[in-house]
């Protein structure tokens, strides 16, 4: 047992080593990280965040009839997220409301729910067929193109929905008539994005919203990523409540909302769609249990950090901070189409970028995204690797690297698009890392479609593949740091059977988390 936990340690000793520990994370500010960080920009936004946090630190949001400044914080921010997506007036459906959930997946689980539940609850009340079919087990459908996030894979596995992927073109983007020829009774939800985090691109909302609503069918806007930068984006085609068919949205502030991880917001059109949402109980023992969400007791921190955000720069606030990014990807995709070998993929409309290889040009100018990620990053910037994926149809979504543009990123343009030019300049020409040896190894060791790796075998895979995370030294467990190039890992990602590479995966998350 460490010292730490007989004896306690001192309160100065304990903030440096956190300090040590957060030196070898990737740098949260300045704009050389292209996921996972939102950065305004504006450190005094960040120090009045932390500032309303740390006053609603010791509050549970479990209960805001105990802690009512929960409740006008959840009030003030629902009511935001209406106005900036449109739903202020009242149209036919009635009227917008929603909950403040702890992030995107918690918003895409809770509206993935709630279109099951009222799925069920209109078939058991319309159709006897219908109920017999759901009393026997039969899943209702959820459709969405195959750049949908990885969220609703998750809902459909944990609410017992069949996930209808619907292919898309190789470009990311998917036609509107192949998802709305997959509409029918037997549908819950169909989930269009604004827009897919793989590609950056907009789906065909207001078409796909305006079948729906004709078959009666759920339709949920995914604005997780984009629905706080989108509503001051010019030209951007309709996608938001103004469409009458759209009957949900969730829409993050811990991402263009930048407030600190832990916010969201879902909004529902009609109280009782969102009550739907809700989950009661009253024949245990202990308090009565109304929750909105899915968690139970759930920090009030976030809320208030992101309640303090939205008043601070108000509407006005937000499109200054989304013009500058506005600027910044113009330049990054005018500097990419400079760049031999290298192009955006599709045609995105909003925060995000893909790189891609130029198709068009010879094999030997042509410059691999992953590769490039990985040389971009000894110079500092890191992109984010997406790997390839065979669709039903035989059609092939690209490997890409993934650009995720915030305010910040205008500062640092020059140096990156530098760092750009150089690293495709080295890695021209190189074809995709291969993952042949560790692919044949898997083969002959009898893995596949029907037999992944147990928790030792995969361990040993991704060590002999050389892409085990490094061991910590003589503490045990490893370090946590990745291998300096992620292309290999990608390629075997990329390449495996997806339930061999989805174990090889959670070994390598699990040992980082092991003591
Ligand atoms: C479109 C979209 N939906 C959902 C999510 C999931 O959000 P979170 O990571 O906050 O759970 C993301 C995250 O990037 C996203 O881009």
């Amino acid at each position: 047992m460490s010292g730490a936990m007989t004896r306690g340690a001192d309160p100065a000793r304990v903030l440096e080593r956190l300090r040590e520990l957060r030196e070898r994370d990737a740098p949260t500010h300045g704009g050389r990280v292209f996921a996972y960080v939102y950065d305004s920009g504006m450190p005094d936004l960040d120090r009045l965040a932390s500032e309303a946090a740390e006053l609603a630190r010791p509050l549970n949001g479990l209960d805001p009839t105990t802690f009512p400044s929960i409740a006008a914080m959840e009030r003030d921010l629902v009511a935001f997220a209406r106005r900036a997506l449109n739903g202020e007036k009242r149209r036919p459906g009635g009227k917008v409301v929603g909950s403040v959930t702890s992030g995107g997946t918690e918003s895409c689980l809770l509206a993935v729910k709630t279109a099951r539940d009222l799925w069920r609850d209109h078939w058991r009340d319309h159709d006897g067929r219908a109920a017999r079919a759901i009393a026997h087990g039969r899943r209702p459908r959820l459709v969405a193109p195959a750049t949908v996030h990885a969220a609703f894979h998750k809902a459909a596995e944990l609410f017992d929905l069949e996930l209808d992927l619907v292919p898309c073109e190789p470009d990311g983007s998917v036609r509107a008539r192949a998802m709305i020829d997959r509409l029918g009774d037997d549908v819950a939800l169909v989930v269009v994005s604004a827009p897919a985090y793989p590609s950056g691109a907009i789906d065909p909302i207001a078409e796909v919203s305006q079948a729906a609503l004709a078959w009666g069918v759920s339709c949920h806007v995914d604005a997780c990523f984009g629905g706080f930068a989108l509503p001051w984006w010019p030209d951007a085609p309709e996608w938001d409540l103004r469409l009458p068919g759209v009957t949900s949205i969730s829409a993050d502030l811990h991402k263009f909302g930048y407030a600190p991880k832990g916010v969201s917001v879902l909004l529902h059109r009609g109280r009782r769609r969102h009550r739907r949402q809700f989950f009661a109980v009253t024949e245990w023992p202990g308090y009565p249990v109304v929750n909105p969400t899915l968690l139970g007791s759930r920090s009030a921190s976030p809320v208030a950090a992101a309640w303090a955000i939205t008043q601070r720069l108000g509407a006005e606030g937000y499109r200054e901070l989304t013009a500058s990014i506005v600027r910044s990807a113009r330049a990054i995709a005018s500097e990419v189409s400079g760049i031999r070998g290298l192009a955006v993929l599709g045609d995105p409309v909003g925060p995000a970028l893909s790189l891609v290889d130029d198709r068009s040009v010879p094999r030997d100018e042509r410059v691999d995204p992953h590769r490039l990620a990985d040389e971009v990053a000894r110079r500092g910037f890191k992109m984010q690797h997406q790997p390839g994926v065979a669709q039903s149809n035989g059609v092939r979504l690209p490997h890409s690297a993934h650009l995720t543009i915030t305010p910040v990123t205008e500062r640092s343009l020059p140096e990156f698009g530098a760092a750009l030019r150089a690293a495709a300049d080295v890695v021209r020409g190189r074809p995709q890392a291969s993952a042949t040896a560790a692919l044949a190894a898997l083969r002959l060791l009898g893995y596949g479609e029907d037999r992944a790796p147990g928790p030792s075998a995969a361990w040993a895979i991704l060590r002999l593949a050389g892409v085990a995370p490094k061991p910590a030294g003589r503490s045990g467990g490893t370090s946590g740091s990745m291998p300096a190039r992620l292309a290999p890992l990608m390629a075997l990602v990329e390449r495996l059977p997806a339930p061999v590479a989805e174990a090889l995966l959670i070994e390598l998350l699990a040992r980082i988390g092991e003591p």
